[in-house]
Formats: C-alpha cells, sequence, structure tokens
C-alpha cells in the first residue's frame, strides 16, 4: 500500500487525503488503486455514509502522473487497469463524495469532481483540463457531463481550448458549491459531510441514484473516450507534449 493516500474515519465520514506534495499530488497507479479500494470499502461498510476527497494547500491534484502517461507513450499502452478501475469507481461510489479542493485541480483533478456530490473549493482553486494541448482527449466521462453541466461552449473552452476556470468561474459553472478562504476549505467540507452523514442513509442514497441517473450510461462514455486515449496516447503529439513538460527545467 501507499502512504500516498491517507485513508482516516471520523464516525461515519471516511476522508482520503491525497498526500504526495512534492509533486502536487499527480496520481499514480498505487494512488489509483488505494482510492478505490478505499471508496470499495466505503461503499459496502454500513458505518460510513460519506467521503470526503481532499488533497493538500498548494494541489487537489495535478492529475495523472506524467511519467506514467510518457512511459505509455513510448511503450504504445493505454490508461492503465488502475486508472480504469477507478475511473469506473468514481462513476459509481456508493456513498456520498464531498471533494475539498485547494490549489490546483488539473485533468482528472477537475474532471473527477463531475462525480462528486458537493464541491468545497478555496479561492485560490484553479481548475484546469489542458487535455487537447496534450495531444490527448477528455476522460472520466466529461465529455458527457461537463457539457451537460455547463454547457456546449464553456465546455468546449475549458475541455478542448484548455482555458481555465478560477474558483468564482467554477461556481457560476455549476462544477462547485461553495467557495470559501483557503484555510475554511477541509472544516467546510467536513461540515457538509457530516450534515450528509445525519440524513436518512437510504433516502440519501435513493435520492442520489435519481439525481445521477443512468450510471451505464457514464461508464459506456468512459470506455469509449479511453478507446480513444489510449490512441492518443500513442500519438507523436502526445509524446512530444510530456517530454516537453519533463523537459522544461533543464
Ligand atoms: N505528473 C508528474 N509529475 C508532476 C505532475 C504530473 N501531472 N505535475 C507536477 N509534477 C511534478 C513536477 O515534475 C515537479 O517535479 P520536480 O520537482 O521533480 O521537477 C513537481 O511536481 C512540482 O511541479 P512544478 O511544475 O514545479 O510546480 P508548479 O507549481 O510550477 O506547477 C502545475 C504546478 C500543476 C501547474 C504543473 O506542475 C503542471 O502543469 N503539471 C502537469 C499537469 C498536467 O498536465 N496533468 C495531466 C493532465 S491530463
Amino acid at each position: 500500500m501507499t502512504d500516498h493516500v491517507i485513508v482516516t474515519d471520523d464516525g461515519p465520514v471516511r476522508t482520503l487525503r491525497l498526500n504526495r506534495p512534492d509533486k502536487k499530488n499527480a496520481l499514480t497507479d498505487a494512488m489509483y488503486e488505494a482510492l478505490t479500494a478505499a471508496l470499495d470499502d466505503a461503499a459496502v461498510r454500513n458505518s460510513i455514509r460519506c467521503v470526503v476527497l481532499a488533497g493538500g494547500p498548494a494541489a487537489f491534484t495535478a492529475g495523472a502522473d506524467l511519467q506514467d502517461f510518457l512511459h505509455a507513450a513510448r511503450h504504445m499502452e493505454g490508461l492503465r487497469p488502475q486508472a480504469m478501475r477507478f475511473l469506473h469507481r468514481v462513476a459509481d461510489t456508493g456513498k456520498p463524495v464531498v471533494a475539498a479542493v485547494r490549489g490546483v485541480a488539473v485533468g482528472i483533478g477537475t474532471t473527477l469532481l463531475l462525480h462528486c456530490d458537493y464541491v468545497v473549493a478555496a479561492t485560490d482553486a484553479r481548475f484546469s483540463t489542458p487535455f487537447v494541448n496534450l495531444g490527448l482527449v477528455p476522460e472520466a466521462g466529461s465529455s458527457l457531463l461537463m457539457p451537460r453541466l455547463m454547457g456546449t461552449r464553456r465546455a468546449f473552452a475549458l475541455l478542448v481550448m484548455g482555458q481555465p476556470l478560477d474558483a468564482a468561474e467554477a461556481k457560476a459553472a455549476g462544477l462547485v458549491n461553495a467557495v470559501v478562504p483557503a484555510d475554511d476549505v477541509e472544516a467546510e467540507a467536513q461540515k457538509a459531510a457530516h450534515r450528509i452523514a445525519a440524513l436518512p442513509a437510504e433516502a440519501v442514497a435513493a435520492s442520489r441514484r435519481l439525481i445521477r441517473g443512468s450510471g451505464a450510461e457514464v461508464v459506456k462514455r468512459i470506455d469509449e473516450e479511453a478507446e480513444i486515449f489510449r490512441q492518443r496516447l500513442k500519438s507523436d503529439e502526445a509524446k512530444a507534449a510530456f517530454e516537453a513538460f519533463f523537459a522544461r527545467k533543464g
């Protein structure tokens, strides 16, 4: 198991904290696996009624680890099974998820919020999805859910043009529920999670299913995106972009 994800339970609320600050919480296979395992476990544990997903002060997460992408590009591989299992799990977490976002939320750091039920962001939070700049395509069902949430114009600017959203823009676009000072984000997210946890659990679960609609449609889109993502990972465009990222300090 990795210490890059810290799992703690406080009564009915489980917190999953991304803890790889030196790499801005970029997600490795081991981290995907730890997150999936903690969500799987929360789903079947009656005592857990809500999950909080949190990062650090500077970064919620810088997205997928680009070293893994570079490796995939060089070895003609696709998205790793660990990432795919995580994507399938976030699309159907079983229990409500509250996200606490401080700092940068890049790539999957932004798209996974589409699967969260309540999102608290710091005033300094910044949301970006530079998929196309990296020669890739949107993932995590975002090509379906993002336009639904904010309309095709704003989804295009974010997902294709790579235009970031600040916290106020993310709230106006419906991606975020509450924007609070960075120091208050964690407490605010925990408060929301405990409030959700105190509601009648079966009614919450049934309401969530109604609000979220067909999980099958989302999973189908995640798989369609992953197939195109796999092809794009092998492209010269993508390989050049990953190499440029790691060469930028040289
Ligand atoms: N994968 C792997 N390593 C990453 C990473 C990622 N997604 N994001 C950041 N890192 C690493 C950097 O390589 C650097 O490592 P080093 O100290 O060994 O050189 C460290 O994390 C700190 O990042 P740095 O770029 O120096 O911090 P910053 O504050 O200047 O910028 C970001 C932060 C997030 C804006 C910038 O790191 C970035 O753009 N990362 C890539 C994000 C991305 O494209 N993700 C994939 C989306 S699909």
